[in-house]
């Protein structure tokens, strides 16, 4: 009798089991799939004790070991990864970003990836999300991430900036508003949003457009979005790429000599980026020089080292007499990244023009 009852019980508590872990199966057949995709940077970093926030070293901590760190990513998303490098983010190149964005497009390809994270340094993040923007051929969401503290430091903001980006790549909310950048609670646009401050956490800023949204606690809340195109809008198509158009930058200052602008033409430079002061103002000692550039071929692009407001077209120089280009709101650095990918499609200023207004 008695073995009959702790039998029944046994089998009460078998099936009971069982549900809990069907239970459980079909709660995490309902999360999304998230790729995470590492490259290295601080977020991956390690420095010697709890307080060493500066001096430490980047790109050494694998994305097995970010996963391991935030086990509460379970919770959100059904989340793999990928080492697809592992570098300090300064010395990122156009051969990395054309890696990355290929593997990004295969991986959305697949009706089993809902949305990819980049773990990334934060120096050239924004860099490598305006061009993600640019060429990748998904409307999931693709969302960059990093960190200013590494991964040993006291209030490290790693792990909380790759629980939210996960949360993020998995929120239907996030499909189709382009390349985002999480960090600090917040969720910037790639096109917009560059870093502000060299060691704070609250670096990444879009100072005048604004931000699109927040995440706050397990809550994803957009606001807006970008206006400009992107992603499956766009011309731009790296799949069968194997380099892309030499466009370099020569910044302006007071006194500045012709040499680097020189220099970039002797390279054989196809586009240069003039990082002007003001409204992409030209000094007098360096108009030859950009005329000199433009006759042999080399596309100018008139951007700013202010970082905020339109570069007018006709306003500090006659464009259309020189035949330049402005670079409209792109800093320097995103204006060498549509130029760049511009002069994969064409040589007309007047084309690169338009792209510069609809990018
Ligand atoms: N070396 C810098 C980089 O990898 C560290 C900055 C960071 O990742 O926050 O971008």
């Amino acid at each position: 009798m008695l073995f009959h009852k702790s039998a029944r019980s046994l089998i009460a508590l078998f099936g009971f089991m069982l549900c809990l872990a069907g239970a459980a199966q079909a709660e995490q057949a309902k999360l999304r799939n998230v790729t995470i995709l590492a490259t290295g940077g601080t977020i991956a970093g390690t420095g010697a004790t709890s307080t060493t926030t500066v001096g430490y070293t980047a790109a050494t901590v694998g994305v097995q070991s970010l996963i391991k760190a935030v086990p509460e990513l379970a919770d959100v998303a059904n989340v793999t990864g990928e080492q697809v490098f592992q570098i300090a983010s300064e010395s990122m190149t156009n051969a990395h970003w054309l890696t990355l964005a290929k593997r990004v497009n295969a991986l959305l390809a697949q009706p089993n990836v809902d949305g990819i994270v980049i773990t990334h340094g934060t120096d050239t993040l924004e860099e490598t999300a305006y061009f993600l923007d640019l060429v990748v051929k998904s409307r999931k969401p693709v969302v960059l991430v990093g960190s200013m503290r590494p991964s040993t430091a006291m209030s490290a903001d790693g792990p909380i900036n790759l629980y939210n980006a996960v949360q993020v790549a998995a929120s239907q909310d996030a499909v189709g508003k382009g390349v985002l950048v999480v960090l600090n609670d917040q969720i910037h646009a790639a096109r917009e949003v560059t870093k502000t401050n060299t060691t704070t956490p609250d670096t990444f800023k879009t100072t005048e457009l604004g931000m699109l949204g927040y995440v706050q606690g397990n809550r994803v809340a957009f606001y807006r979005a970008s206006l400009r195109k992107h992603t499956v809008d766009t011309e731009f198509d790296v799949s069968r790429l194997e380099s892309l158009p030499a466009v370099d930058i020569s910044y302006t200052y007071a006194n500045v000599p012709p040499t680097a602008i020189n220099a970039f033409v002797a390279a054989g430079d196809k586009g240069l980026i003039h990082a002007a002061v003001g409204d992409g103002s030209i000094p007098a000692q360096l108009k030859p020089a950009l005329v000199e550039a433009r006759k042999k071929g080399m596309i100018i692009v008139r951007s700013s080292r202010v970082g905020q407001g339109i570069v007018a077209r006709n306003g500090e120089a006659n464009d259309d007499e020189l035949d330049f280009v402005v670079s409209d709101t792109l800093n320097p650095q995103k204006a060498r990244i549509l130029l760049m990918l511009a002069l994969t499609k064409t040589n007309s200023t007047k084309e690169i023009q338009r792209m510069f207004y609809t990018y």
